[in-house]
C-alpha cells in the first residue's frame, strides 16, 4: 500500500508541484488548477511486455504482425473499432446517462468471441440489477463473471486472479483508489484510476471497455486528459426519445474514426440496423413542403436521411432559428446565402431545421439540401419525392463538388430514387450514373430544378 505522503498536488496549467493544496497555484497564479496525484517513484512503461531497450531501432527492422483482433460478436461494433478488439486496448465508451452504454457492453460481454473469461465490473448497478437486464437481453454466456466493486485495489486483485480475456468497467466515474482522498469521479481519481488500469491491462493484454458519462457540454466528464490516455474513444449518442443510437469513434489508435455503428433500442436490447437509409426514411411524408432527402457519407458508407425545414412568420420580436441534428451556424450561413443571393426575405421568419430520426450529421454535402428544404418550406412548394440532392454551398451561392459521388448515388438508386441534383463540378463526361443526374452550378439553378412545376 502506498502511504499518504506519496500524494502530491500538481498544477494542471504549469505543472507546479506542491505538498499542500492551494486554491490558487503558487507557480502560475491560476485558480483551482491543483489536482491530487499519486507520486510513483518508478514509473512503469505502458508498453507492457515489450520493454524499451532505450536504443533507437530502424523502422524497417521492427517486426510486427497485424494484431489478432477479437470479434465482439456485433458487426456494427467491430466496424467502429476498425475490425474488432485489439489485445490490451483500452476503449472508452462515453455517452449520456440512459443512452444504452450498459446495455451495449452487456450484450458485447455475451456475444464476444473469446474462449476465456469475460469480467464485467459494475460500480453502478448491483449484480441483481444486472441479472434482470441480462434476462431481458437473453444473456447466456457461462464464462461471464460479474464483479460489483468500486475499489480499484480489489478489482486489480481479481483481475490478476481471474485473468480475463475481455473486461468491462462500468463506469470509470465510480471506481476509486483508496490512497487518493478525493471522491470517486474527481479529476485526480479519474486520472490515477485510468493510468493504473492502463498499466494493468497493457501488461496482461486484456482488451477493456471503460464506460464514461459525459457532461452537459458533451465532453467525457473529467479532464480531456482521459481522452489522451486511452487508445480509443467512442461516443454512443442519439436522442433519448428516438429508438436509434449511433456509435461514433472520436479517436482510435487501431482504426479509422469516421465509421458509424447504427443501432436501434428495442425492448430486448440493442439491435443492429441492417439498412439504415431505409430505416431513416421509413416515416417520410411524401406530400409535405420542406422535406428533402440528402445522401450523406458516414465513414465508408452512404446514408440517406430526410432533412426537414419549417419557415414561418415571426410573431413577436427576434426571429428564431433552431436546428436539431445539423450545425446551427451552417444553417444560418445558408439562410444568409438564400437571402442575399436568391432574394428570399427570410429576415422576418422563424426557421427550424431538423434531421429526421434523431441523427446528428455534419457534412458540407448537406448544405444544398438545407437550402432547398428551407426554400421549399418558404415557398410552400413540395419537392418531388424521387429527388435526392447533394452539394456544398459557398458564400457566393455557388454549389461545390463533393466526394464519393458514386457511393451516394448508388445508395440512392438502391432505395428507388430516380433523380439526383448534384454539383456541376462532379459531372464527368461519358460517365454513366445509376440514376438520372442534373449538375448545378448555383443554388438558384438547383432551386429552379427542384421546385419546378
Ligand atoms: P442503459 O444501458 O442502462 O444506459 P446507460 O448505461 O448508458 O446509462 O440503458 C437504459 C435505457 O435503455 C433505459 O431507459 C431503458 C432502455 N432499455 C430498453 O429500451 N430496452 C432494453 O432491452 C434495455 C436493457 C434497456
Ligand atoms: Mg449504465
Amino acid at each position: 500500500m502506498v502511504s499518504k505522503s506519496k500524494v502530491t498536488y500538481f498544477c494542471q496549467e504549469c505543472g507546479h508541484e506542491s505538498l499542500k493544496w492551494f486554491g490558487r497555484c503558487p507557480g502560475c497564479n491560476s485558480w483551482n488548477s491543483l489536482v491530487e496525484e499519486l507520486k510513483v517513484d518508478n514509473k512503469k512503461s505502458w508498453l507492457g511486455q515489450q520493454k524499451s531497450t532505450g536504443l533507437p531501432q530502424k523502422l524497417t527492422e521492427i517486426s510486427f504482425s497485424e494484431e489478432e483482433r477479437i470479434d465482439t460478436g456485433i458487426p456494427e461494433f467491430n466496424r467502429v473499432l476498425g475490425g474488432g478488439l485489439v489485445p490490451g486496448a483500452l476503449i472508452m465508451l462515453a455517452g449520456d446517462p440512459g443512452i444504452g452504454k450498459s446495455t451495449l457492453t452487456l450484450q458485447t460481454a455475451n456475444l464476444v468471441k473469446t474462449s476465456g473469461t469475460v469480467l464485467y465490473v459494475t460500480g453502478e448497478e448491483s449484480p441483481q440489477q444486472i441479472k434482470m437486464r441480462a434476462q431481458r437481453l437473453e444473456v447466456a454466456n457461462s464464462n461471464l463473471l460479474i464483479l460489483a466493486e468500486t475499489n480499484l485495489e480489489i478489482i486489480e486483485e481479481q483481475i490478476k486472479k481471474i485473468q480475463p480475456t475481455f473486461m468491462i468497467i462500468d463506469s470509470v466515474q465510480t471506481i476509486y483508489m483508496p490512497q487518493i482522498t478525493s471522491a470517486p469521479g474527481s479529476v485526480s481519481q479519474l486520472r490515477e484510476c485510468t493510468a493504473k488500469l492502463m498499466e494493468l491491462i497493457k501488461n496482461q493484454g486484456i482488451p477493456t471497455i471503460l464506460v464514461g458519462h459525459v457532461t452537459k457540454e458533451g465532453a467525457v466528464a473529467g479532464p480531456r486528459v482521459l481522452e489522451h490516455m486511452v487508445d480509443t474513444v467512442l461516443y454512443f449518442e442519439g436522442e433519448r426519445h428516438y429508438q436509434y443510437r449511433v456509435l461514433r469513434g472520436l479517436k482510435n489508435r487501431f482504426g479509422s474514426t469516421n465509421e458509424l455503428g447504427i443501432f436501434e433500442m428495442t425492448d430486448r436490447g440493442l439491435k443492429e440496423v441492417e439498412n439504415p437509409s431505409q430505416a431513416f426514411l421509413a416515416e417520410r411524408p411524401t406530400d409535405g413542403s420542406g422535406s428533402i432527402v440528402v445522401a450523406c457519407m458516414e465513414g465508408t458508407r452512404s446514408l440517406l436521411v430526410e432533412l426537414q425545414a419549417l419557415v414561418s412568420p415571426t410573431v413577436f420580436g427576434q426571429p428564431r432559428r433552431m436546428t436539431s441534428g445539423t450545425d446551427y451556424n451552417r444553417v444560418n450561413m445558408i439562410m444568409a446565402v438564400l437571402e442575399k443571393r436568391i432574394g428570399l426575405c427570410l429576415g422576418s421568419y422563424d426557421a427550424y431545421v431538423n434531421i429526421a430520426g434523431g441523427l446528428k450529421i455534419q457534412e458540407p454535402a448537406l448544405d444544398l439540401g438545407i437550402a432547398l428544404a428551407l426554400a421549399s418550406s418558404f415557398k410552400n412548394k413540395v419537392i418531388n419525392k424521387d429527388i435526392i440532392v447533394l452539394g456544398e454551398v459557398g458564400l457566393t451561392g455557388e454549389v461545390r463538388a463533393v466526394n464519393h459521388l458514386e457511393k451516394r448515388l448508388s445508395e440512392a438508386s438502391k432505395l428507388g430514387f430516380k433523380r439526383g441534383i448534384i454539383p456541376y463540378g462532379n459531372l464527368k463526361a461519358q460517365q454513366s450514373y445509376p440514376i438520372k443526374v442534373s449538375g448545378v452550378k448555383t443554388v438558384q439553378e438547383a432551386l429552379e430544378l427542384a421546385l419546378e412545376g
